[in-house]
């Protein structure tokens, strides 16, 4: 392991549903979705509305919790470990029951589709852990990505191989045996395969290098700048602030600061406490 690993490879291992040997707050395949409704006037492309919700029977972790993305946007959520970003994603998502809430997405409120329903519905998403099948070559992925199409995704995959070239070279290869920054390309490639309206990404950069993390950054600008809006989570609050149009302060599952990224950099209480003075 380089300097760079053992830096950042641990950080996906903090999540908790890693450890958690009871797989709650994971998908449900069976849950069936329930209908959609008309979203308000005036939404975001992508709202989670005042979200209240935990794993299971547990305790609530996010708390009246809002996080939105509208078109053209690189939206980001940071706070410390534990703060409920991934959690946040999940409900997004809708791997976990919302106790109160909502989530609209493009003028539908889509709280009760699971989540193979959301991606149907133009989500993809990125979760911090297990993102790909480490076992099955990069193109396999590509293709597991692409489950709900019926159509040829040969145009698709190639877009997805511009633009990240160096997985391209390893297409026939287990994607196990990639580098951390380009497993993470694959990662954001399989949820590229579905060519969602909305892509949403949980700390893509953990476990890479700086000059790796600067890469999939600009990877993301691109993707974003194309039209297609990004909701992130990342650890590296300060990078994260340089690129986001909108970013959340999450703290304790609750919305703690929100603004656009210079906004946030220009706050002194959110400079002394997430970007190190
Ligand atoms: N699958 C799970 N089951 C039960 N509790 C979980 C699960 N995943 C996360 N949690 C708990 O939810 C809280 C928020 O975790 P998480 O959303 O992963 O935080 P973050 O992504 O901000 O580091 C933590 O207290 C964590 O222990
Ligand atoms: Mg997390």
């Amino acid at each position: 392991m380089s300097d760079a690993d053992s830096t950042f490879g641990n950080r996906g291992n903090r999540d908790a549903s890693v450890v958690n040997p009871h797989g709650r707050g994971t998908i449900d395949g069976s849950r069936k979705s329930g209908p959609t409704g008309p979203g308000k006037a005036g939404d975001p492309f992508l709202i989670g509305e005042n979200m209240s919700g935990g794993y299971g029977r547990g305790p609530d972790i996010l708390h009246d919790c809002t996080i939105a993305v509208e078109k053209g946007e690189i939206a980001v959520i940071v706070g410390p470990n534990g703060a409920g970003k991934s959690t946040a994603m999940k409900a997004i998502f809708g791997m976990l029951d919302l106790r109160k809430g909502s989530v609209r997405l493009d003028g539908r409120d889509i709280t009760a589709l699971n989540p193979q329903d959301r991606v149907k519905a133009g989500m993809g998403f990125v979760p911090q852990v297990n993102n790909i099948f480490p076992s099955m070559t990069v193109e396999e992925n590509l293709e597991m990505g692409a489950f709900i199409r019926s159509d040829d995704i040969r145009e698709t995959m190639e877009q997805v191989f511009e633009l990240f070239p160096a997985v391209a070279e390893k297409r026939r290869q287990a994607a196990g045996e990639l580098s951390g920054g380009q497993r993470q390309q694959v990662a954001v490639g399989r949820a590229l395969m579905t060519r969602p309206d909305v892509l949403m990404l949980d700390e893509p950069t953990a476990g890479v290098s700086p000059i790796v993390m600067d890469e999939l950054f600009d990877r993301i600008i691109a993707i974003a700048r194309g039209g297609m809006p990004v909701l992130m989570v990342e650890q590296n609050a300060q990078q994260a602030m340089n690129i986001a149009d909108k970013a959340y302060v999450l703290v304790q599952g609750a919305n703690a600061h929100t603004g656009t990224g210079q906004e946030l950099m220009a706050n002194d209480e959110v400079r002394r406490t997430f970007l190190g003075g």
